[in-house]
């Protein structure tokens, strides 16, 4: 028998959550981004959940190329645009949109030979100072990507670096309009958190975390609040358990020392599946759909859970570290990943090689 951990994807939770971002942005266009393999979802596994999109966010032509491979033959958006000339190639081959981020993607498209004019994203950076050209230099890019050849549609695009915060998104809004408002073009602005909290108008919204049932504010608001729905689930089963004595530690280290008699479950979990060291006790768990927490160290394939809620569980029971339990439990990545010192982005991404995934049914 192999290891019981299994990882689930929830395809209809993702067309639920992409629901959600048109009904906030109900005059926008929804890019579902699918970078870093559709945040550790897998493009494929995902792509029937996500796609009622009117077009698939990325980064990498591998990714792209896989996109269209699924059959998707809409808008596909190269959220950093190309890393070197010879990129645009496979941008005209597959007709993918492309953000234009610094002079240099010019030059390379300028020498770019195609019959296709190409489709561009220009980046202003409002603030962000990531990618970007900044207010100054915005228009004179704008003037110079309009009178190639190479180029048909410029449509203008920015990044927010703290819709999801107090700081919030007022200056670099007006840092944009104020160097764009006379330019024409589609625009794109807003990034799940600016989706679901900064109601402003954009043609296209960028829809990731939301998409794959994380919060992008929490804790200020859980995805209860917003209506999202878990669309990975993280499982295992205990293959053993112990009874501890008042003065018994558990794990390396010896972190937790039971105050009093204990009952705990070993669960087949471990960093190694990409369940986070950094979980120390007290991380939130269902045994059996029940909430209890875990207790000591994470080692590389187990952690010791607390049984004292569900004292009939035993060897086999279902252990769901994330997403959903049985008899309709949940258990938000969000607070497992708040637990960690984290964010559910980070631990959908790291989600092992070696855990077996699954679409749920
Ligand atoms: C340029 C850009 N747009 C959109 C997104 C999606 O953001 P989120 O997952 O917070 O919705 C990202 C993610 O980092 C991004 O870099």
């Amino acid at each position: 028998m192999p290891r019981p951990i299994q990882a689930l994807i929830h395809a209809d939770a993702m067309a639920h959550n992409l629901a959600r971002a048109r009904a906030a942005a109900p005059d926008a266009k929804v890019w579902a981004v699918v970078k870093a393999n559709a945040y550790g979802h897998g493009i494929e596994r995902a792509f029937d959940g996500l796609r009622s999109a009117d077009g698939f966010a990325l980064l990498d032509l591998a990714e792209a190329e896989r996109v269209r491979a699924c059959g998707w033959r809409g808008p596909v958006l190269l959220l950093e645009g190309a890393f070197e000339a010879r990129d645009l190639e496979l941008c005209s081959r597959l007709n993918l949109w492309h953000v234009v981020h610094c002079s240099q993607q010019i030059d390379w498209l300028a020498e770019h030979k195609t019959h296709q004019p190409h489709r561009v994203f220009l980046k202003m950076n409002s603030g962000m100072n990531r990618l970007g050209f900044a207010a100054a230099s915005f228009r004179a890019a704008w003037a110079r990507l309009n009178a190639l050849p190479q180029v048909d549609e410029i449509a203008l695009m920015t990044h927010y670096s703290d819709a999801d915060g107090e700081r919030g998104i007022a200056h670099q809004v007006a840092a944009f309009e104020a160097a764009t408002h006379d330019l024409p073009g589609e625009r794109s602005l807003s990034n799940s958190a600016a989706v679901l909290r900064h109601r402003l108008r954009s043609d296209w919204v960028r829809a990731g975390i939301m998409s794959y049932g994380s919060a992008p504010d929490f804790p200020t608001h859980d995805i209860a609040h917003w209506g999202l729905r878990p669309t990975m689930t993280l499982h295992t089963q205990l293959i053993a358990t112990q009874v501890l004595q008042a003065g018994d530690s558990v794990g390396y280290g010896s972190s937790f020392t039971a105050p009093g008699p204990l009952r705990i479950g070993i669960a087949a979990v471990g960093y190694a599946d990409g369940y986070p060291r950094h979980c120390g006790t007290g991380t939130p768990v269902l045994v059996n759909g029940v909430r209890t927490r875990t207790v000591g160290r994470v080692s590389m394939d187990m952690v010791a859970v607390d049984l004292t809620p569900t004292p009939d569980a035993n060897i086999g029971s279902e252990v769901t570290l994330w997403g959903c339990g049985p008899h309709g439990s949940q258990l938000p990545i969000d607070e497992v990943a708040h637990a960690a010192g984290t964010i559910g982005y980070e631990l959908m991404c790291a989600l092992a090689a070696r855990v077996p995934v699954r679409v749920a049914e």
